[in-house]
Formats: structure tokens, C-alpha cells, sequence
């Protein structure tokens, strides 16, 4: 019996085939571009999702004879992307993505109607669903005029795979238009966004059936007639499935060039005003909760850059014992922020500048400016009452012994490091095929990776990087000032 989790990223597709106890059978990736036609605009064709898919799935065939007893699939899409349908299925312009801004002017509208955070529990930020079909009546009306469907990129896949128009819960509290608390479309919010119910997909949850393999693919992939789709989910959603990260006091930190902290959560408890995100998660009952910045490693490669030296250098040159916060300061804002400050023109500085600064100096002041962001979004998810025992820290920085043990102290929380193997989001989608077709429970089947190591905070410079961490928001004031510049 094999299992297939389809990772829709934002630059290729994986596809990773399990086995019932999710033991990897195989992998392969594709990779696709986004086009960037203006500034801010970020589009891509569903029909190169497509195209990938094919192609992984052919390789997939021939490398693993286990792809033959295939049972179910689901997929994890980069969330908040706008597919158009028309009434005869077909796609009526390239899906808008996440990181398409365009939809700036139409996120502030909408988020300023009223009840519209507080039934989404989220802020509108421009990249979610709801602003770019605003901008779309209001700039293309010949293609909103076509609209019958509007799919997230998963939900694209699924219907691609089944034929059915079918979301999962936790992609679709990316849109603005879900009642998250409740996991239903609200018709207050479609209303406030100029939609209608009857064009959106049926909700499921993300770990049930929601539907089976279209009988003309199961042909061409030679596979059974009976494979079911499961709802799939979310990236960040997948990816806390695949880390096992699904009741209150689990979570992860994940260091990649953005930074996110996830708490998954037993209840729905939304802080929009912090913006935190707060969304459905892919099992019943659960939701999660996270705090997004944006420049996490991405600050200490632009430090790589401008001084010519690599990441894993600059880092080394610190060696593995914390010491205390510097005097240098780093906002780490070079791309804007989103939690807290949910604004797209702050931008970052340096302080407290000498004649004595070293490279080391400049290294350590960003470490720690990314610490004291990922700060910001553990405080406001603590404000919610979420629990954060330990976090299992995944992403390229974890490389880095002194970022680790800097970040564990300055939220005062261990951090788990895991042994390696697979974690992500595929393996997340995998696991939501396995539950839906074997009717597992989700605490079974969702389990937390085997743990390397357990970093744990500096009892001895708790106190000073409380102090730092204070000295750096007394910084924010000036923020709105660069923001205003930008
Ligand atoms: C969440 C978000 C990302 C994207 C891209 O708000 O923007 O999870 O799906 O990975």
C-alpha cells in the first residue's frame, strides 16, 4: 500500500510516496517560475501545476513499483493563490499568489468593513484571496464576470484529481472569506468581497475523503480505481502535520529565509490585531496560529552579501557560546514585516555604530535582530493564552549552534532539534492521505519526529536579552517614520 503527498510550492512541486507506517517510497520534484509582469505582481499558470504533476507522477510510476498499490493522495498548496473558473472548467486568467501585493488599496478597504476580522479572524493583508478578486471586478470585469468557481492552488489540484470543486478547511482561512471560528463560508464576508456561496468549492476537512481519483487518471497511472483524495491543506498546516505538531503546547520555529512560529491550538483564539495569523487546522477542532516575518535568514544572507563572505562563515566567527546581547542594534526589516507590524515599508538599520565595529559585531546584532523578531510573534501568541512548551526548530538557520541556543534564550522556550529525515509539507499531505483512507485517528498517525538534540535557554543571560529585547521595541517608534519615506 503506498500514499502520495503532493507539496504545490511556490517554485516547484514534490511528490513524496509513503508507505502506510509513512516511510519514504520515493520522491521527485519539478520545478515551475512565477512571472512577474509588474511590480508587485507574482502569477502563475495552473496548467505548469499540472505539467509537473505529470511528469513527477511519471518518474514516481517507473522508480517505485509501490506507486501501483497507490490508496489515496492529498495536496499542500502555497495558500491564499486565486484560481478563476469558468462554467466550463477552464482557467480564466494566471492564479494571483501569495505574494502578489497589487491587491494593497482593496486588503485596506475590506479590512477596515465592518466584522470582517473579527469573523476571519485575521487582518486582510494584500496577499489573501478575498482583496485580489476586489481587484479583479474592479480591473479586469470582463473576467469576474466569468467567475463560477474560485479555487485556492490545492483546491485546483483537487479538482484537477477528482473533478469536484473541494477545499479543505485550513487553505480556505487564508481567503477572508471563511467564518474561522466556525469552519464554514461566511455569507457576510463573501458579501463584503462581492462574492457569492454557490462559486465556492465544498468545504471538508483536511484529513477526510474528498473524493476519488478521476477514472481517466487512474488509467493513465495505472492505479486503482478506488484512490481517494483527501482534503489536503495549507502549506504551514501540512507542515505542522508533518512534524506532528497538533495539540496545545506543540509547535515549531521554522528559520528559513522567512521566519515563522506556529502554536497549534485546541481553540480559536485570534489576535488580528497583532498580525497574527489564525487558522484552521487540517484535523477537526484544532486550529493553529502563527507569526510570520519576513527577513529571517534572508538578513544574514544580505550581511553575506554586502561583506563577501558566506552565511555559514559569518556564523562560525561567533563560535558556539552565547554571549551576552551586543551594544549594535539590527531592525531586521529589510523586506517589511508582517507580524507585528503588518506593514510593507518599514525597512531595517543598523545602531549604535563604532569605529570598533567588527564584521562579528554587525553578524551577532543580526542574529539577534531576527531572535527579537521571532520575540514579537511568540509574545503576541502567548497574549492568546497559547501554550508553548518547546518548539522543534527546522530550517537552514537551525545550522548555525549559536543562532539556536541565542533564539531558545530569548524566548525562554527549549528548542528541539530534529534528527534528519523527512518533516515537510509532503509528508504532512501524505499523512492526511493516510487518515483519510484508513480512518486512523490524527494523534496516531501525526506523530512528532525522533529529536536530535534539546537546546535549552541561558538561565545566566535571560535577564540581558530581556533588557535588549526592550531597548529593541523602544526602536519601533521610528519605524513609522521609514515607512512613511518608502
Ligand atoms: C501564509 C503564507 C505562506 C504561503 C507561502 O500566510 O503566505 O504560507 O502559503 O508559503
Amino acid at each position: 500500500m503506498s500514499y502520495l503527498g503532493i507539496d504545490l510550492g511556490t517554485s516547484g512541486l514534490r511528490a513524496l510516496l509513503v508507505s502506510e507506517t509513512g516511510a519514504v517510497l520515493g520522491s521527485v520534484e519539478r520545478s515551475y517560475r512565477s512571472e512577474h509582469k509588474h511590480s508587485g505582481w507574482s502569477e502563475q499558470d495552473p496548467a505548469h501545476w499540472i505539467a509537473a504533476l505529470d511528469e513527477a507522477i511519471e518518474e514516481l510510476r517507473h522508480s517505485s513499483t509501490a506507486f501501483g498499490d497507490l490508496r489515496a493522495i492529498s495536496v499542500a498548496g502555497h495558500m491564499h493563490g486565486a484560481t478563476l473558473i469558468d462554467g466550463t472548467g477552464a482557467v480564466i486568467r494566471p492564479c494571483i499568489l501569495w505574494n502578489d501585493t497589487r491587491a494593497h488599496a482593496e486588503a485596506r478597504d475590506l479590512d477596515a468593513t465592518e466584522q470582517v476580522r473579527e469573523i476571519s479572524g485575521n487582518i486582510v493583508f494584500p496577499g489573501f484571496t478575498a482583496p485580489k478578486l476586489a481587484w479583479v471586478a474592479k480591473h479586469e470585469p470582463a473576467h469576474f464576470a466569468r467567475i463560477h468557481k474560485v479555487l485556492l492552488p490545492a483546491g485546483y489540484l483537487n479538482y484537477h484529481l477528482t473533478g469536484a470543486f473541494v477545499a479543505d478547511m485550513s487553505d480556505s482561512a487564508g481567503t477572508s472569506w471563511l467564518n474561522v471560528a466556525e469552519r464554514t463560508w461566511s455569507e457576510t464576508l463573501l458579501e463584503a468581497g462581492q462574492m457569492r456561496l454557490d462559486q465556492m468549492p465544498r468545504l471538508v476537512e483536511g484529513c477526510q475523503p474528498a473524493g476519488t481519483l478521476r477514472p481517466e487518471l487512474a488509467r493513465r497511472w495505472g492505479v486503482g480505481d478506488r484512490v481517494i483524495i483527501a482534503g489536503g491543506a495549507g502549506d504551514n498546516a501540512a507542515a505542522a502535520c508533518g512534524i506532528g505538531a497538533l495539540n496545545e503546547g506543540d509547535g515549531f520555529l521554522s528559520l528559513g529565509t522567512s521566519g515563522v512560529l506556529l502554536a497549534a491550538r485546541d481553540g480559536y483564539h485570534p489576535n488580528p490585531a497583532s498580525a497574527l495569523h489564525t487558522f484552521c487546522h487540517a484535523v477537526p477542532d484544532r486550529w493553529y496560529q502563527m507569526g510570520v516575518m519576513l527577513s529571517a535568514t534572508d538578513s544574514l544572507n544580505w550581511l553575506g552579501q554586502i561583506t563577501g563572505t558566506s552565511p555559514s562563515d559569518l556564523t562560525a566567527d561567533l563560535g558556539e557560546t552565547l554571549c551576552a546581547p551586543g551594544r549594535v542594534q539590527f531592525m531586521p526589516y529589510l523586506s517589511g514585516e508582517r507580524t507585528p507590524h503588518n506593514d510593507a515599508n518599514i525597512r531595517g538599520s543598523f545602531t549604535a555604530l563604532g569605529k570598533d565595529t567588527t564584521r562579528s559585531d554587525l553578524t551577532r546584532a543580526v542574529l539577534e535582530g531576527v531572535a527579537f523578531g521571532l520575540r514579537d510573534s511568540h509574545e503576541v501568541l502567548v497574549e492568546t493564552g497559547a501554550r508553548i512548551d518547546r518548539l522543534l526548530a527546522i530550517g537552514g538557520g537551525t545550522r548555525s549552534r549559536y543562532w539556536v541556543k541565542l533564539i531558545s534564550t530569548v524566548l525562554n522556550v527549549p528548542l528541539e532539534l530534529p534528527k534528519d529525515g523527512e518533516l515537510g509539507a509532503a509528508l504532512g499531505a501524505a499523512r492526511l492521505a493516510i487518515i483519510a483512507e484508513t480512518g486512523e485517528e490524527p494523534d496516531r498517525v501525526l506523530t512528532p519526529p525522533d529529536v536530535a538534540e534539546r537546546i535549552l535557554p541561558d538561565a545566566k543571560l535571560k535577564d540581558a536579552f530581556d533588557a535588549a529585547y526592550d531597548r529593541f521595541k523602544a526602536g519601533y517608534p521610528t519605524l513609522r517614520t521609514v515607512s512613511s519615506l518608502t
